[in-house]
C-alpha cells in the first residue's frame, strides 16, 4: 500500500479511537453485550470488542505462558481483556496502544485486577514496536488487525519482539469482499511464523448481528446516554457491518514463532 494513504489511514484510525475512548463505555451499550451475550460477557475484562469470556479463556490458555514469563499485548484498548488473560496466565504484561485516552483508562483499570507490578501500560504503534528482538514469550491482540492496513508489517515487528517458539494468538475478522483480506496464514507464514489453529469463534456471527440490530433499535436511549458524537460511532458501525456480515468471518489464530 502507498506510504502517505498508510499514514492518513493510521492517522484517521487514532482520531476515531481517541474519540471513542474519551469517555467510559456506556451502560446502555454495554447493556446490549450483556444481553445478547449472557454468561459468556466478560463483564469484568470489560472490552471494547467483540471478545467472550470463552475466547479470553482460551486465548490465556494458547499463550501457554505462566508465572515470569513476558507476553505483549497489541492493540490494548483500555486493556480490560489483557489485565484479564495477565492475571490469568500469572505471566508480566505489556500493552501497547495507539490511544493516549485508552492507555490513561487502562492504567486506572489495574487496580481493579489486583496484578500492580507486573503490568506495564505504553502508547505505542503495532507498525513499529519499541522492543529489541526475544523480548516476549508470547504475544496477543484482540480484535485490532483487521484495522490494520498491512498485517505483513506487524506480524513481522510480532515476530520480530518475540522469543523462537513462543506464541502470538489473536482475534480478527476475515472479509471476503475483494479488496480486502480474507485469509490471515499466508501473512503469517511470511513474517516467520507456524500456524498451530485457524478457527471460526463459535456463534460469533449471530452475537454480532444481535448487537447490531439492538444498537439500531435502541439508538434514542445510547444518543440519550453517550450524547450524539458517543453514540455515533457505534450507531454507524452497526448500520455499517450489519448488511455485509456474511462477507465476515470471525477468527481466533494461534501461530508459533519459528
Ligand atoms: C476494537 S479495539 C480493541 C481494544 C482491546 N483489544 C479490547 O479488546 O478491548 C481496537 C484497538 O486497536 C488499537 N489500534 C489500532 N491500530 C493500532 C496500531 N497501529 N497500534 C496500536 N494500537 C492500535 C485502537 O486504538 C483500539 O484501541
Amino acid at each position: 500500500m502507498n506510504e502517505k494513504i498508510e499514514e492518513k489511514a493510521l492517522e484517521n484510525l487514532k482520531i476515531l479511537f481517541e474519540n471513542v475512548f474519551r469517555k467510559e463505555r456506556s451502560e446502555s451499550y454495554r447493556n446490549i453485550f450483556r444481553e445478547v451475550y449472557k454468561e459468556d460477557y466478560p463483564e469484568e475484562a470489560n472490552p471494547d470488542s467483540f471478545v467472550t469470556l470463552t475466547d479470553l479463556r482460551t486465548i490465556a490458555e494458547d499463550l501457554k505462558v505462566s508465572r515470569g514469563k513476558k507476553i505483549l499485548d497489541m492493540g490494548c484498548g483500555r486493556g480490560g481483556p489483557g489485565l484479564w488473560i495477565a492475571r490469568e496466565t500469572g505471566a508480566n504484561y505489556v500493552g501497547i496502544d495507539l490511544s493516549e485516552n485508552a492507555i490513561d483508562q487502562a492504567k486506572q483499570r489495574l487496580s481493579n485486577f489486583n496484578i500492580e507490578g507486573t503490568v506495564d501500560f505504553r502508547v505505542g504503534d503495532m507498525y513499529a514496536l519499541d522492543f529489541p528482538e526475544n523480548s516476549f514469550d508470547g504475544a496477543l491482540s484482540v480484535d485490532v488487525i483487521s484495522f490494520i492496513p498491512d498485517p505483513l508489517v506487524v506480524f513481522k515487528e510480532a515476530a520480530r519482539v518475540l522469543c523462537p517458539d513462543a506464541h502470538f494468538v489473536f482475534t480478527t475478522w476475515e472479509n471476503k469482499t475483494s479488496q480486502k483480506i480474507n485469509d490471515y496464514r499466508s501473512y503469517l507464514r511470511d513474517a516467520g511464523f507456524n500456524v498451530i489453529s485457524y478457527i471460526e469463534t463459535s456463534g460469533w456471527k449471530e452475537r454480532q448481528r444481535k448487537v447490531y440490530q439492538k444498537t439500531i433499535e435502541l439508538k434514542k436511549v445510547l444518543i440519550k446516554d453517550m450524547g450524539r458524537d458517543g453514540a455515533f460511532t457505534w450507531i454507524m458501525e452497526a448500520k455499517r457491518y450489519l448488511p455485509i456480515l456474511d462477507n465476515l468471518r470471525r477468527i481466533l489464530t494461534v501461530a508459533r514463532k519459528i
